[in-house]
């Protein structure tokens, strides 16, 4: 997508083609910063601090970060370190351990002189499968807004929570996918931000982005939702998702869950776009089988923002003596789930409309158990 005129995607490789550069998006949407990873670990380093984030973007750099480690040692040795460390970076997004092993897959069987070059390779086929693959998502999706738009006066108005942008994403964005394209054919639509506390994933990258393309948009706070929609303001929810079990279950950012609860109340559909690399065969039930990352108590104690005199700021919100507990996602039982916008059309969020739509990957990895091998 485009940042002040100028095409970008969320991570792209250097001139010397072995430097990848990101968005430093913790410091998004104060100052556009662009770094620079050169080491397995500063890959890391970005993924546990949230430099990049979003499901299918951690998994992009991941792999990256498997490519970064095999340019400076090749060895079965290395290959085996640079997946411990990857994959311990962030626990609940699937497409981290997805890539992964794609990568290992792909690289073990090669001799290490050859493993760098196939690394560099195989992590920008990834990237560019995530930008087709959200593409597609965006054309199923864009029918759902065609119908609601075709239906009713005035703009159709979208709930989304947490960041489905395309920063979550190589491009595009799984969640915002339909409202680009929709955009782009000119129909009239506003969208409602969750802030998403406690990092304002939604105030500070969601909201960027819709500003950035022109969007109508509004920020509300996280506990708007359900009485805009009791007012009937929402006529739908979409949202992302880090992992959604074989039988529909949707694991996304704390607040998700209530979300759902309130549309299923008012009878508003609640989408979830999702790539299929987002789709964990081995786990149906989300509850059960799902580990949810516990993040530090200062992401809850704490704001940042900008000050009057321009300085990029964070605040204390809370007593000293009062600590803060963070746990950064929840699972959305399927049963709440209105469709699941994947790139080969929308499927319900059931065990065998995901099975309809994947019936080459359903039953991958010896096939979907209860709870978590
Ligand atoms: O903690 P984050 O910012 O990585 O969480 C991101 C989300 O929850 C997104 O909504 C999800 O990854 C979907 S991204 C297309």
């Amino acid at each position: 997508m485009k940042v002040n005129g100028k095409a970008y995607r969320s991570i792209w490789l250097a001139e010397d083609g072995r430097t990848v550069r990101i968005i430093d998006q913790t410091r998004l949407p104060h100052d556009f910063t662009v770094v620079d990873l050169t080491t397995l670990h500063q890959a890391a380093l970005a993924i546990r601090e949230m430099w990049v984030r979003g499901a299918p973007l951690i998994g992009a750099t991941a792999a990256y970060g498997m490519a970064l480690a095999m340019a400076a040692d090749a060895s079965d040795a290395a290959l085996e370190r640079a997946h411990e460390v990857l994959v311990a970076t962030r626990p609940t997004a699937v497409n981290l351990r997805w890539a992964l092993e794609e990568m290992r897959a792909r690289l073990a069987p090669l001799a290490p002189p050859d493993r760098a070059a196939a690394a560099y390779g195989r992590a920008a086929a990834i990237c560019d499968e995530d930008v087709e693959i959200n593409r597609r998502i965006g054309a199923h999706g864009l029918g759902l807004i065609e119908a609601i738009a075709a239906r009713k006066d005035g703009p159709v108005n979208i709930l989304t929570h947490c960041n489905a942008g395309w920063l979550a994403t190589v491009d595009w964005g799984t969640a915002t996918a339909p409202i680009y394209q929709a955009a782009a054919k000119g129909i009239d639509l506003h969208v409602w931000v969750d802030e998403t506390r406690p990092r304002n994933q939604g105030a500070q990258l969601t909201a960027w982005e819709m500003a950035g393309h022109g969007i109508a948009h509004h920020l509300i706070t996280d506990n708007a939702g359900g009485h805009l929609m009791q007012r009937g303001q929402v006529d739908m929810v979409i949202v992302g998702t880090d992992r959604t079990t074989a039988r529909g279950d949707v694991c996304n950012k704390i607040g998700t869950y209530l979300k759902a609860l309130a549309a299923h109340d008012n009878g508003v559909p609640f989408y979830v776009a999702l790539p299929s690399p987002t789709i964990d065969w081995r786990v149906t039930d989300g509850l059960a089988g799902i580990p949810i990352e516990e993040r530090s108590g200062d992401e809850v104690s704490f704001v940042q923002g900008r000050d009057p005199a321009g300085c990029v700021t964070r605040v204390r919100i809370s007593p000293e003596a009062t600590p803060g507990a963070n746990p950064a996602f929840d699972v959305t039982p399927a049963r709440l789930v209105s469709g699941l916008i994947t790139e080969r059309g929308i499927a319900a969020a059931t065990a065998s409309g995901l099975a309809a739509m994947f019936p080459d990957r359903a039953g991958a990895d010896g096939g979907a158990i209860s709870g978590r091998r």
